[in-house]
């Protein structure tokens, strides 16, 4: 007989259904809970709600475990490469090498956006935010792909998600180029698919950006260690998008929209802007940190707690190590850096943060090292957009194989009672 839980309530007994995952999570089904009983759960935030059932990431947040496909991050980190990684996210399985060949060649092959696309750069304002103009050229996007809306087939699947992960490196490049008043430039056939976004972003006319392979390998690094983090804010955006039966451009753009947020993806952002005033007002570090532990204050350690790591978070531990090779390569040190790590060991020391399980998550470091790779700062979250694509295409195509069951919580409603429309005349003022 299959493990039922129980719930007493206002005299009555109900028997709820078990589930149990892979690696030994467990849940309670609510599913028939209303229909039965006619109370629903409400749990704000989602603190601990399972919004569905995934095979894509699996995070034990107590551990500090993060695996994709069951691979832990650690090991793709060291071996693989993001083009792999995209496969084994949206596949289930690490490509052969004659998957992967097709797979690279269709990344080649579809590169270029749209010349009509190109010109909608020019209607953006060059103080446009390039996390708006991205969400806007994808959702856009569509509009040249009307074949690959319907997507009927796994094959029109697969050039659909090539051509996003392709393409959204062309945008974020061109969208960088636009905004500093500069020449787009084109992608290169021959290029790999980080040099070719380096190439985009840094090559001007008559001078070819010549990536260096530290750089390149920083930006494999970091996209790979993007790529997936289970039901997280956007990801879940993109679930609940592509739940409506919206095509896979129109739930990505979604996602970048909900990872613009300071709170998620927009961390790397602040992260930097906080180091940056560290440094440049001379703050004392331990007042620092009583100023974001005091209750009556607004401000928080940026780029640490996380909702589901309650220990080191494992990509954070890498991206540490990764500031530590890149920027140890560098004729000047970054004193950033150097306050991260001060901020850190003052943090991890201090009761506050032990007492809630706050570490340094993986925006901690990120930004000191894009910042060293000569990435803009308003660039940061479109990076992480690049890196999280393959995760919302994973997504997307996990909702779709499904049936797509529409997505529709419920409410507590604590707003007025019934009452009558009053004719504007006879409105009092408040
Ligand atoms: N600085 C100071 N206090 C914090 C912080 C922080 N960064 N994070 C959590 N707390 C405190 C919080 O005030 C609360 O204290 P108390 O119990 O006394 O009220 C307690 O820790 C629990 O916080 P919470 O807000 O309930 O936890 P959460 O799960 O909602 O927060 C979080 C997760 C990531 C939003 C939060 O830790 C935070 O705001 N961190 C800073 C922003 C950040 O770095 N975000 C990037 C997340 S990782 C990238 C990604 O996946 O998007």
């Amino acid at each position: 007989m299959l493990e039922q839980a129980t719930l007493s309530v206002g005299g009555d007994t109900y028997h709820l259904p078990v589930v149990d995952g892979a690696e030994g999570d467990r849940a309670i089904n609510v599913t028939k809970l209303r229909e039965t009983t006619g109370f629903i759960t409400l749990d704000e935030g989602y603190y601990n709600t399972g919004s569905c059932r995934s095979a894509i990431t699996f995070i034990d947040g107590d551990q500090g475990i993060l695996r994709y496909r069951g691979i832990p991050i650690e090991q793709l980190a060291r071996k693989s490469t993001f083009v792999e990684t995209c496969w084994l996210l949206i596949y289930g399985e690490l490509p052969t090498r004659e998957q992967l060949r097709c797979w690279s060649g269709l990344f080649t092959k579809y590169e270029m956006i749209h010349e009509g696309l190109y010109k909608h750069f020019d209607g953006f304002p060059s103080t446009g935010h390039p996390m708006a103009i991205l969400s806007a050229m994808i959702n856009a996007m569509s509009c040249y792909e009307p074949s690959l809306i319907e997507m009927e087939s796994p094959a029109t699947f697969q050039i659909a998600a090539a051509r996003l992960i392709s393409k959204i490196r062309t945008i974020a490049a061109a969208s960088y180029k636009a905004s500093i008043g500069l020449p787009i430039v084109y992608p290169k056939p021959h290029l790999d698919y980080c040099s070719n976004f380096l190439h985009m972003m840094f090559s001007i006319p008559f001078r070819d950006y010549e990536p260096d392979p530290d750089t390149v390998a920083a930006l494999q690094l970091i996209l790979i260690l993007h790529a997936d983090h289970e039901q997280n804010c956007s990801s879940s955006t993109v679930r609940m998008v592509a739940s409506s039966g919206a095509n896979m451009f129109a739930s990505c753009a979604a996602g970048v929209c909900a990872l613009w947020g300071p709170l998620h993806g927009g961390a790397n952002v602040a992260v930097v802007e906080m180091l940056q005033h560290l440094h440049d007002d001379n703050v004392d570090l331990n007042d620092y940190i009583r100023q974001v532990k005091d209750k009556n204050s607004t401000l928080r350690l940026m780029g640490f707690g996380h909702r589901v790591y309650k220990n080191y978070d494992p990509r954070a531990s890498i991206m540490k190590e990764l500031a530590d090779n890149l920027l140890g390569k560098m004729r000047e040190r970054d004193p950033l850096l150097e306050i991260a790590k001060r901020l850190e060991d003052v943090a991890l020391n201090d009761p506050y943060f032990v007492e809630r399980r706050l570490y340094p998550n993986v925006d901690f470091y990120s930004g000191v090292i894009l910042r060293a790779m000569g990435i803009p700062v308003n660039m940061f979250t479109v990076i992480f957009a690049m890196g999280r694509l393959p995760g919302w295409i994973a997504n997307w195509r996990e909702v779709n194989e499904g049936g797509a069951t529409l997505y529709r919580p419920r409410q507590i409603y604590t707003g007025g009672l019934a009452r009558d429309y009053v004719p504007i005349d006879e409105r009092k003022s408040a």
